[in-house]
């Protein structure tokens, strides 16, 4: 199946052209890259500028990548042990009320830098917190955010079948049904 991603509003090509894939070429990302996607990811806004973020990786085949494996959830260890990267973005809580919406932020800069370098992210939200934060060596104060993939794009025909038909992009809700002037329709506060 074939989708091409269109906005009804121009915007830049690379909003579109981001998806999440789950076929990685399994060849191991370089330190200097994981530095670039954090460089970007670090200059995310964040509330009062307390960056309350941690990136902690593992690049395919080194030292901790075998840990950092144990840390996505079964569905998800079906496809992103192919990744090059396991970053694991934490929060520090203590920092602000806001640390999880500032982390988030910098996902969204880190996948956009990505992008920009030819790579691919998916993040995933099903991973043990448990395994993390033994793998970690995590306080209470830090949370795991989000595990994300890194590494360049593999052939669908790589993934198994079940999977294979969900590589395609996902689209987006109409702009109207997200966006309203003034009051919230009764449409969204219903
Ligand atoms: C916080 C977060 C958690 C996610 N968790 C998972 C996950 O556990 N497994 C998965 O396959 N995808 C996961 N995704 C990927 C989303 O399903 C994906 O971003 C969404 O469907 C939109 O598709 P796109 O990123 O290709 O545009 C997650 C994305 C985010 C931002």
């Amino acid at each position: 199946m074939s989708i091409t991603r269109t906005s009804t509003v121009p915007v830049h090509p690379q909003f579109l052209e981001r998806m999440s894939p789950r076929a990685f070429v399994p060849e191991a990302l370089s330190t200097a890259q994981v530095e670039q996607l954090v460089e970007a990811a670090h200059w995310a806004p964040s509330a009062s500028n307390k960056q309350p973020w941690h990136f902690a990786y593992a690049l395919r085949g080194d030292a901790s990548w075998e840990a950092f494996s144990r840390i996505p959830n079964e569905a998800n260890r079906r496809w992103c042990l192919n990744a090059g990267a396991l970053i694991v973005l934490l929060s520090d809580k203590q920092a602000s009320g806001k640390h999880s919406f500032d982390a988030g932020c910098a996902w969204g800069y880190l996948a956009l830098q990505a992008h920009a370098m030819g790579l691919a992210t998916h993040a995933m939200g099903g991973f043990s917190a448990d395994e993390a934060g033994s793998v970690l060596g995590l306080p209470e104060h830090l949370s795991a955010e989000c595990v994300i993939a890194v590494g360049r794009r593999g052939d669908a025909s790589t993934l198994p079948d079940d999977l294979r038909e969900r590589e395609v992009p996902s689209l987006r809700k109409p702009l109207a049904q997200v966006l309203s002037a003034g009051a919230v329709p009764a449409s969204i506060t219903a």
